[in-house]
């Protein structure tokens, strides 16, 4: 039974470049070579597809504390795709934007996320996301202090505080909530991954290592996802009852 059409906002944490690489007796960088090519390909499907939104952890404050020599890899990596790769996604009018805390990153990093994030910016197809030096918590205490900071210029009172401001002071304040989140590697885990803006997702968890991913797990998750009855917190013939009621 088909109880939703595809998801609006779908989010992937992309794990186990690091244990696919290993586990074929290479080095860890070739996994996250090859999880960038799979990441230009799951982009591709989901711009194919319509959906509207992805959101991609690419990599994490956590990240940081890796061996310098895997950051640098990384890095690279990011820079050369989005120079490269990147640029013929883009072509299907993809729009991309950064999310994270950009000011850890070097200068190159950061003119190339410029560029693309600038040249991006009118297109109207798959929003895109890249969360990049991100971490949900940070986020969330840079949301209190600039919420506190307009109370005490008087731009907000207290009553003024609620849902929707605190949304529009994170950085995805452009971007739905999300509605289904894809983690591979088979660990279950969030890792600090946009926790306010996960509230009522659908978590699905795949034990594929993140290159080993396809376009065709791809599909069979979002078939999953089409499957679950989201009821936010009504019973399940309060659901069908809207159904029926807006058929
Ligand atoms: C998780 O695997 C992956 C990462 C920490 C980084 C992945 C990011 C990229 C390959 C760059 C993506 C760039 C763009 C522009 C999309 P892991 O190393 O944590 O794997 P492990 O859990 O097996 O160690």
């Amino acid at each position: 039974m088909y109880y939703n059409e595809l998801p609006r906002h779908v989010a992937i944490i992309m794990d186990g470049n690091g244990r696919w690489a290993e586990k074929i007796g290479k080095l860890r960088e070739f996994g996250h070579q090859k999880g960038v090519e799979v990441a230009i390909d799951i982009v591709q499907q989901a711009s194919d597809m319509g959906i509207p939104y992805l959101t991609l952890f690419a990599f994490s404050k956590d990240n940081w504390k890796r061996p310098q020599n895997e950051i640098s890899v990384i890095m690279n990596l990011m820079v050369e795709s989005l120079k490269n790769e990147f640029q013929r996604i883009v072509e299907s009018q993809v729009k991309i934007n950064i999310i994270g805390n950009l000011n850890d990153l070097s200068l190159e990093v950061r003119e190339v996320l410029d560029e693309i994030v600038h040249k991006t910016a009118d297109h109207k197809g798959l929003n895109l996301t890249l969360a990049i030096s991100y971490e949900s918590r940070e986020e969330i205490v840079n949301a209190t202090k600039s919420i506190v900071q307009g109370v005490i210029n008087g731009v907000y009172k207290i009553e003024d505080i609620n849902q929707r401001l605190i949304n529009q002071n994170l950085y995805t304040a452009e971007l739905p909530y999300v509605d289904f989140l894809i983690r591979t590697s088979g660990e279950q885990r969030l890792s600090n991954f946009l926790l306010w803006q996960l509230g009522y997702a659908e978590l699905y968890f795949n034990e594929k290592f993140w290159p080993d991913f396809t376009k065709e797990d791809f599909e069979s998750a979002l078939s999953v996802y089409c499957q679950r009855e989201r009821r936010y917190g009504k019973t399940g013939h309060q659901m069908k009852q809207k159904i029926f009621a807006t058929q």
